[in-house]
């Protein structure tokens, strides 16, 4: 599976056409398909390209949200 460092994976913040990938406790999901990371923006809160492990805590929804979305790769150091 493909590795991601954070430079990596800034990459694709989901703008200008680019891919949305977001990780989380380790995974690289893709939500490129989801209308709710239009642009990687997510509820003008979150923005795609990044590590969002420690916002979950704080979201409205529990983290199954991110069984419906491939995981793509791993975050690595
Ligand atoms: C879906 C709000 C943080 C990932 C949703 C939905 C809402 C929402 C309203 C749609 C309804 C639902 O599934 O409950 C928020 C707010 C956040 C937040 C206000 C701010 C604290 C996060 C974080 C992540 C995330 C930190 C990722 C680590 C997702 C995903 C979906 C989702 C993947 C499903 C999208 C889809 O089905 O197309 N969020 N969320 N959210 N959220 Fe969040």
């Amino acid at each position: 599976m493909e590795e991601f460092t954070k430079e990596q994976l800034a990459k694709y913040n989901g703008q200008d056409g680019e891919k949305c990938y977001i990780a989380y406790q380790g995974k690289v999901y893709d939500v490129t398909e989801s209308m709710l990371w239009d642009e990687g923006d997510h509820q003008g809160m979150h923005e795609g390209g990044i590590d969002l492990t420690e916002e979950m805590d704080d979201s409205p929804h529990d983290d199954d949200v991110m069984e419906d979305f491939p995981v793509v790769g791993t975050l690595v150091e």
